[in-house]
């Protein structure tokens, strides 16, 4: 199987993603510019004994390492502190890099240490998951959290290189893997009918997770989000089409205070419910929201909220949701499969009616 590669031009830099086989052990893939004795891997317990040796292997061993605790927690400052303070222990300079190599835990805070370390040195994304593969480690956010907000506090902060090894997605727990599923539907319905309908034929090879499937939705996946950041790289227009239901998704991650579901499946969820209040303002056909609550159902992802969100609670945490503007919640709804907007002004009636179906039904 081919590797393919997606460049990604965005004003602050740009660079390329290659996806493909086997690509965490050949140097050849890495940027040819990196000093190994300037490089630290970043990754954490989980990962580092499943591929941190793949990287060494790539530059003949001796690369620095450090290992941050597996979990969304650890995402914080403290824990970037900690690896900042490492780097100035190990009395490295602007001209060092470092390398992610995990989910978008391990990239947002590498990510976010890189844009902060010595005013912003270099990183390359080794991203792990699917959803970090597809997203997190494509269009240079990254943050850690606070305890008042997920994401508060981050930068723009672009990669020199995205290395997405598929053979990593072999190890993935099977929630994570559907997580990031949700992620891949995502772009066929915010912007690419054909690839949606393509994943909804392909379901049972993805599921099984063909490697040449799965490269090929990557490599999709990658394409539209690249086009996106290149074209608004800090979220002025039209990159917060890729928040394609996430109000609702964080409500109810909010609601379960970030626990219990993974982002990915709240965000599955979320889609389902802006395509049925698109159906309901008129937009979408309502037998395509059916075929998407099926697709979602039999991916395994989830298509209702948690039991005991009310609709109240549920529109209380929305109003809280940081992309509102002058106290109107924004929404990305669907024109079409394949086609979607970020609107404010839409009937109040609609959204309220979406939440009491969808918080009275059982997933
Ligand atoms: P994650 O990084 O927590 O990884 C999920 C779990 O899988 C972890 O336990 C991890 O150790 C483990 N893991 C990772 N790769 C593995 C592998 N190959 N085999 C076995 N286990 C593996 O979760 P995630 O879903 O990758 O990322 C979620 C984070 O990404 C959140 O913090 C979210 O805010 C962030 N995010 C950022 C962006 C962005 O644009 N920067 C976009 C979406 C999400
Ligand atoms: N994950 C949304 C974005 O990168 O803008």
């Amino acid at each position: 199987m081919s590797l393919t590669r997606v460049d990604v031009a965005t004003p602050s830099r740009p660079y390329p993603i290659l996806i493909g086989r086997g690509l965490l052990a050949e140097r050849a893939h890495y940027p040819a510019a990196l000093d190994p004795a300037r490089c630290v891997i970043v990754s954490n317990e989980t990962i580092a004994p499943l591929y941190l040796e793949r990287v060494q292997q790539a530059f003949g061993g001796g690369l620095r390492e450090y290992l941050m605790p597996d979990g969304e927690r650890y995402k914080s400052l403290d824990t970037c502190a900690a690896l900042l303070d490492y780097l100035l222990e190990q009395r490295l300079g602007r001209d060092c890099t470092l390398l992610a190599l995990g989910g978008g835990v391990v990239g947002d805070l590498t990510g976010f240490a890189a844009a902060i370390f010595q005013r912003g040195i270099r990183f390359v994304q080794l991203p792990t998951t699917l959803l970090a593969q597809v997203d997190s480690s494509v269009g240079g956010k990254t943050a850690v959290n606070r305890p008042l907000g997920k994401n508060m506090v981050g930068a723009f902060h672009q990669p020199i290189a995205v290395l997405a090894d598929t053979d990593t997605l072999g190890t993935l727990p099977q929630r994570e893997f559907l997580a990031g599923l949700a992620e891949v539907l995502k772009y066929g319905l915010l912007g690419d009918a054909d690839f949606y309908h393509w994943i909804r034929r392909e379901q049972a090879g993805l599921l099984a997770r063909d490697p040449a499937l799965l490269q090929q939705a990557i490599e999709q996946s990658c394409r539209h989000k690249a086009a996106i950041v290149a074209a608004d790289e800090r979220e002025a227009g039209q990159r917060a089409l890729l928040n394609l239901g996430h109000t609702f998704g964080h409500a109810i991650e909010a609601h379960l205070q970030y626990r219990d579901w993974l982002h990915g499946e709240a965000v599955a969820c979320g889609m389902l419910m802006a395509a049925a209040m698109s159906a309901r303002l008129g937009w979408l056909p309502g037998d395509e929201v059916a075929r998407l609550r099926e697709l979602l159902h039999s991916l395994g992802l989830p298509v209702a909220p948690p039991a005991g969100l009310t609709p109240a609670a549920m529109l209380e945490h929305m109003r809280g949701d940081k992309k509102n503007l002058g106290g109107q919640i924004r929404l990305v709804l669907l024109d079409k499969i394949g086609q979607a907007r970020v609107v404010s002004d839409y009937a109040a009636q609609a959204l309220e009616d979406t939440l009491h179906e969808f918080c009275h039904a059982q997933g």
